[in-house]
């Protein structure tokens, strides 16, 4: 939204959350306390804040004005009852859809801008329509967000694509037609692509179940290459010229996280099951489960590497954010290897650039609240070095490459190890220093 209104002066951009501490921080003076960390988006909110960009909770007053109403709320797995560990939680969707229902006035378009599962446009649709009063009238869109986090602002200046689903009636073409307007303010025309409602939020589902798949497929060749001598990384590349294949996502790591990937296939694996397909089901959910596999892996070649027991052992986790630039822990892999290795006893002492303290806390320890005893964090890598008999890089975070890895053996207790989760440092020289090396998919 923060782009749009850099982008299109004109429009006026109201942001309205229930949430008063999040947009007291969203108009936060001091730009480095804006929720959330993307390189880029604190310049683009302090030349459109004030101008054409406004945060407010005043939701009621937000609705009533606008014509374009775009549902950005979370859509996280849901914890209960049916459906529970795979389906889409559609609870605050709903919650929206109603309170728009109450307060909207005139044709107001809703752009489904949240993750959704198929046919959720239909469901919006018959709550604005039964429980709306005679002042509304309503178009209902789909166009579903690619953005990638640390990327952000870049990959919205320059999308390989815009979609916007919507009803093929008069009224609804009419609606896409408003939205394309908007875009095709700063993205070229042929990049913004408009199909009916389904294919549209089935788009995004598939698109990141396909990004998922080439990362589960690669790590799943990671497993072999570290059997057999092979290296990932020059089998990556050597598949990736094939340009039917490409070079992108080929890169094997600890595993991905991220708020979008799991959920998003879990949520098609859920679809599949709910609409009779159980192969096709199947089929998506290996991909979360060779995922799972690759965090449990990591831990374990380091418990074999230590002699078989990291009890009592201090290791220094390297990145705990689920990719570098981005403070966002969600579903990150460090979360799994932390908890494991804390379940084999190890002492943890974690740096990350940009991750809280309390957060790294509050993730290992799910909603308990409470801080694990066999873990501390530090303000930065030297420190949770310090004494421990093994690094494992988590993100891939670019000043773990400039730091100074002499210094960091030195302090380290002997044989210090590296387990390489991202393959992102120079294994030869680290070797020339002393450390032992692992890394992912390297036999
Ligand atoms: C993803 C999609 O890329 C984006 O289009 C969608 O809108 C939201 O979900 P995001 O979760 O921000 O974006 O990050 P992404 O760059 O896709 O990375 C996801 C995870 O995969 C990260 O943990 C990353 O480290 C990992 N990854 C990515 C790999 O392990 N290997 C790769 O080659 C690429």
């Amino acid at each position: 939204m923060a782009v749009i209104a850099q982008k299109c002066p004109h429009i006026d951009v109201h942001i309205v959350d229930i949430n008063e501490a999040r947009i007291a921080a969203w108009n936060s003076e001091n730009l480095d306390e804006l929720p959330v960390f993307e390189p880029g988006l604190a310049g683009v909110v302090a030349e459109a804040r004030g101008r054409n960009l406004r945060f407010s909770t005043n939701v009621d007053a937000g609705i009533r004005e606008a014509d374009i109403i775009f549902i950005s709320v979370n859509t996280p797995t849901k914890t209960y009852g049916v459906g529970a560990g795979k389906a889409a939680d559609l609870k605050f969707v709903e919650l929206c859809a109603r309170r728009i229902a109450e307060q909207a006035e005139g044709e107001t378009i809703i752009v489904e801008k949240s993750t959704l599962p198929v046919r959720t446009a239909e469901s919006i649709k018959s709550i604005l329509d039964h429980a709306s009063s005679d002042k509304a009238t309503f178009q209902v869109l789909s166009n579903p967000e690619f953005l990638a986090e640390g990327t952000a602002i870049e990959d919205l200046y320059e999308p390989d694509r815009v979609l916007v689903g919507g009803e093929m009636t008069v009224g609804g073409k009419a609606a896409i037609q408003k939205l394309v307007e908007i875009y095709a303010n700063w993205v070229p025309r042929e990049r913004i692509i408009t199909t009916n409602l389904w294919s549209s939020e089935l788009s995004k589902l598939t698109a990141n179940a396909f990004l998922a798949q080439r990362i589960s497929s690669i790590n799943s060749i990671s497993a072999l290459c570290e059997a057999t001598g092979a290296d990932v990384d020059e089998v990556g590349h050597a598949i990736g010229l094939d340009s039917r294949i490409g070079p992108k996502f080929l890169k094997s790591s600890v595993g991905f996280g991220g708020s979008c990937f799991q959920k998003d296939i879990l949520n098609l694996v859920y679809l599949s099951q709910h609409f009779g397909l159980p192969e096709v089901a199947e089929y998506w959910e290996q991909v979360v489960k060779m995922n799972e596999y690759q965090k449990g892996r990591f831990t374990k070649r380091i418990v074999k590497a230590l002699y078989n027991t990291v009890s009592g052992k201090r290791i220094a986790v390297f990145g705990f954010a689920f990719k570098k630039d981005t403070n966002d822990t969600r579903e990150s892999a460090a979360i799994r290897v932390c908890r494991d290795l804390l379940e084999e006893q190890a002492l943890l002492n974690v740096y990350d650039p940009k991750v809280p303290e309390s957060l790294v806390h509050a993730e290992i320890s799910g909603n308990s609240g409470e801080k694990h005893p066999g873990v501390t964090v530090s303000d930065d890598a030297y420190a949770a070095a310090e004494g421990a008999h093994a690094i494992a890089i988590l993100t891939e975070w670019d000043e773990f490459k400039a730091l100074d890895w002499n210094r960091i053996y030195d302090a380290m207790l002997k044989p210090a190890s590296v387990f390489d989760g991202r393959n992102l440092l120079d294994h030869e020289a680290l070797r020339e220093i002393g450390f032992e090396v692992y890394a992912t998919g390297k036999g």
